[in-house]
């Protein structure tokens, strides 16, 4: 299969992996047809990429860590304990996250498992199947990527499992934020951003009370803002202040947020997105964990349509989790189609990847 920009399918494609709404249910099968009308109605919704059949690409399947039962499963629990809570602190009622907690520890374990049998670069699939990313999704996919740049720091069990818990309720706060401010796509005013930053503050004092979630988790959500050079918020701690979980934690939140599909923008590339890291490594960021990440992640997607320094086109058929930047590509340029492994080949690069012709 081969990963298209939505606005480069010129003729009737058919889809080759389902697409998914914001609830994290199937919305377009596997098999269907394409319309103009169809492709319309995605760009509406964010999405930039779908994958679709290929003769030439036919053996080629994306890797991911969850089957999509155990993700909807999960994102299934997150919802619906997410949207609980919600609802609790809509009308004033006080929240007991004691009530919560055995179905976010649960999920967490579920992930820990995977990731710690897991080892190959994490590719998050959904995120270019899916349309407009919600915090159900997002808790989710921060926690994954958490997990597993955690595991590459060699944490033990449960340190990773204190911040894998951490990584999911890191913006639980936000769900007592109004609605209207939250939602909004337009850029904050100054009033509006302060009700904003205070979902760290809320969310760290819900599971700080809470007896059975862990207290350094409750930091995570207090502290996942703050910025290396002092510049976060809310109480501008510097690299050495902030505690090594939240600082893992800001990596996977920001990466996410920018290869993750949003009505109002594309999505980035991961490798997109890793490079946005490094620019704000030592700033934002702290710059051995950017680093450490870069080869925690894939950097180009099985299927994705990527021009070589030599002029020649591929798909990307292989990827190497001991050398990310360097996958294996189909060479699709001339009659026969072959494999080049570019960890082998070190004087071919990847020069450009396919990308949508609106931004
Ligand atoms: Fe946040």
């Amino acid at each position: 299969m081969k990963l298209m920009p939505l606005d480069k399918i010129t003729h009737e494609a058919r889809l080759a992996e389902p697409i998914y709404n914001e609830e994290g249910k199937t919305l377009l099968n596997r098999g269907m047809v394409l319309s103009e009308k169809v492709v319309e109605r995605l760009k509406e919704k964010g999405v930039t990429f779908v994958y679709i059949e290929d003769e030439v690409t036919a053996d080629l399947y994306p890797e991911e860590l969850l089957t999509p039962y155990e993700h909807q499963k999960m994102l299934t629990t997150i919802q619906e304990n997410f949207k609980d809570i919600s609802n609790k602190m809509a009308t004033g009622t006080t929240i007991n996250m004691d009530e919560y907690s055995s179905s976010f520890s649960k999920i967490v374990k579920g992930i820990l498992e995977k990731v710690a049998a897991n080892n190959e670069a994490i590719s998050l699939l959904t995120n270019i199947l899916s349309f407009d990313s919600s915090i159900f999704q997002h808790s989710l996919n921060v926690s994954i990527l958490s997990l597993a740049l955690g595991k590459k720091l060699k944490l033990n069990m449960h340190e990773l499992y204190e911040l894998g818990l951490g990584a999911l309720l890191h913006d639980i706060g936000k769900l007592g934020i109004p609605a209207d401010v939250l939602n909004k796509t337009d850029a904050l005013n100054a009033d509006e951003y302060e009700i904003i930053k205070e979902h760290t503050v809320l969310g760290f004092n819900m599971i700080r009370k809470c007896g059975t979630l862990p207290l350094l988790s409750a930091h995570c959500a207090y502290q996942h803002h703050e910025k290396v050079d002092g510049s976060g918020y809310p109480r501008q701690l510097t690299a050495n202040e902030i505690h090594l979980y939240a600082k893992i934690i800001s990596i996977a939140d920001v990466f996410d947020a920018v290869t993750s599909n949003r009505v109002y923008r594309k999505a980035l590339l991961p490798h997109e997105g890793l490079e946005l890291l490094f620019s704000g490594a030592n700033i934002v960021f702290d710059q051995q964990l950017v680093e450490l990440f870069t080869k925690t992640v894939v950097i180009y997607p099985i299927g994705l349509e990527v021009q070589l320094s030599d002029g020649r086109t591929g798909i990307v058929a292989k990827t190497h989790a001991y050398l990310p930047s360097r996958p294996v590509v189909r060479v699709v340029t001339g009659s026969m189609p072959y494999d080049l492994d570019l960890s082998k080949e070190l004087g071919v690069t990847i020069s450009a990847c396919e990308q949508p012709l609106i931004g």
